[in-house]
């Protein structure tokens, strides 16, 4: 973050302005529609304030204390490491902005910065942490100085922002994979033709669900995931097996790779996770070389997984408004304009995974609450929190029970319906 001392001239004056008493009325009325509307103008790259002033700012969309409904408002992003300070100044009025009643009321946050959205928990300071946080936010902008004594006697609230431990290092997702999931790593490889000697990505890849299997059948394989918990249990596994994989964390929308580096990219209800959906599909493209092959396996959305995580979604923190649900891509119509002309054929089809491993619907539930680590989260979460954890308990097994197959004396039975894809790269890109 540019300091006040360091920014260039055009962004002092408009720094200093802010900070006088007329102008800091009008920016109290203008700065939140124009970021916004600057913000969608320009795919989240920029914000009025950001042109104007050189700050960063980025959309932090809270759970409304009242409403229940989510709320996203562009703040000041005070970055520090890992985690990003938000001061509540309000431009020096005698009220807190509504945002930091929401902080108040659940913690729990979605903050999108440079276009990456982070799950993030908040924690308002007091004390020393509280001042010397503040006094970050005045080296930006001196302007925080005077709202400090205009807001007065309101003490102005400071919050920083933690990012939650991904969701997917909580549990055992590598359990997950290896008892529920295995088949579909297996059926990808081979819906992809790996074969000996081909060079192959799998995104997404968890613990090598996809991967190891296509290690095993001879192919040069790199599994890329960005959580390094998941892949430790992966080179476990992949050692055991006798086969040897490249271990890269990174996330689907920005691949480290070279272009047309690959003859196969692949993802297992991987991919599907990354929230801009269209930087991963230009990603999947960009490093399959031309004629290559591209395979994916997706939760439909209207399928059994679409429901499931239906069922957190209430209880989870709030995702930004614009945010696709991971399911979409199960959609026919969304896969054929992601990929669009980039692709010279696209085999698309519907199948479900017969999942009867457990002995009924409790069980089940029992099952993902201990290892499924997004269902372990959303417990976390709830912070002990007693009657909102019935609630879910409740609405967990209504799910279970309700889409069970199983007859009343047999193991629970489950359909989970996915999409799978295999798309053959353009030998030539529009
Ligand atoms: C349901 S697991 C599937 C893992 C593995 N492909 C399998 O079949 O077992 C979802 C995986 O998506 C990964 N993931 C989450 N966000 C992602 C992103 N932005 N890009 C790529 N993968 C992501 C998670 O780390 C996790 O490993």
């Amino acid at each position: 973050m540019e300091t006040y001392r360091r920014a260039g001239i055009l962004h002092r004056v408009v720094r200093r302005t802010a900070a006088t008493r007329p102008m800091a009325k009008i920016y109290g009325v203008i700065q939140q529609p124009l970021d916004r509307l600057v913000s969608r103008l320009t795919g989240g790259a920029a914000t009025a304030s950001s042109w104007l002033a050189g700050v960063e700012i980025a959309m932090l969309t809270t759970t409304g204390a009242r409403t229940g409904k989510p709320r996203t408002l562009p703040v000041l992003d005070l970055a520090d490491g890992e985690d990003t300070i938000v001061i509540a100044s309000n431009f020096g009025r005698p009220r807190n902005p509504s945002w930091c009643h929401n902080l108040r009321a659940n913690p729990r946050a979605t903050l999108v910065a440079d276009g990456i959205a982070r799950e993030v928990v908040a924690r308002e300071l007091s004390g020393p942490e509280r001042e010397r946080d503040y006094r970050r936010g005045e080296e930006v902008f001196p302007g925080f100085t005077r709202y400090r004594r205009w807001a007065s006697p309101r003490r102005i609230p400071v919050f920083r922002l933690e990012p939650q431990t991904t969701a997917w290092a909580l549990g055992d997702c590598a359990r997950v994979a290896d008892e529920v999931l295995a088949p579909l790593g297996r059926e990808l490889a081979a819906a992809c033709a790996v074969t000996a000697g081909r060079r192959v990505l799998d995104v997404g890849a968890g613990a090598g669900n996809a991967a190891i299997p296509a290690a095993q059948a001879g192919a040069t394989v790199v599994a890329c995931d960005p959580t390094p918990e998941l892949m430790h249990a992966g080179r476990r596994a992949a050692a055991a097996r006798g086969v040897e994989l490249e271990w890269v964390e990174a996330g689907a929308e920005a691949l480290p790779f070279e272009d047309d580096s690959f003859d196969v990219v692949m993802s297992c209800v991987g991919a599907i996770f990354a929230p801009d959906h269209r930087a991963a599909a230009g990603e999947l493209l960009r490093v399959c070389r031309p004629g290559g092959t591209i395979g994916m396996i997706n939760w439909t959305p209207d399928g059994w997984s679409a429901e499931f995580f239906d069922v957190f979604a209430p209880y989870a923190p709030p995702r930004p408004p614009q945010a696709l649900p991971a399911v979409a891509w199960g959609g026919e119509g969304h896969l054929r304009e992601l990929f669009g002309d980039r692709v010279d054929s696209l085999r698309l089809e519907r199948a479900t995974l017969r999942v009867d491993r457990f002995d009924s619907p409790a069980d089940l539930c029992a099952y993902y609450k201990a290892n499924f680590g997004p269902t372990v989260a959303v417990y976390g979460g709830l912070a002990g929190d007693r009657d909102r954890i019935a609630a879910l308990d409740r609405d967990f097994l209504a799910f279970a029970t309700r889409t069970n197959r199983g007859g009343a004396d047999g193991p629970a039975v489950y359909d989970f319906e996915y999409l799978r894809v295999v798309a053959r790269k353009a030998a030539q890109l529009p």
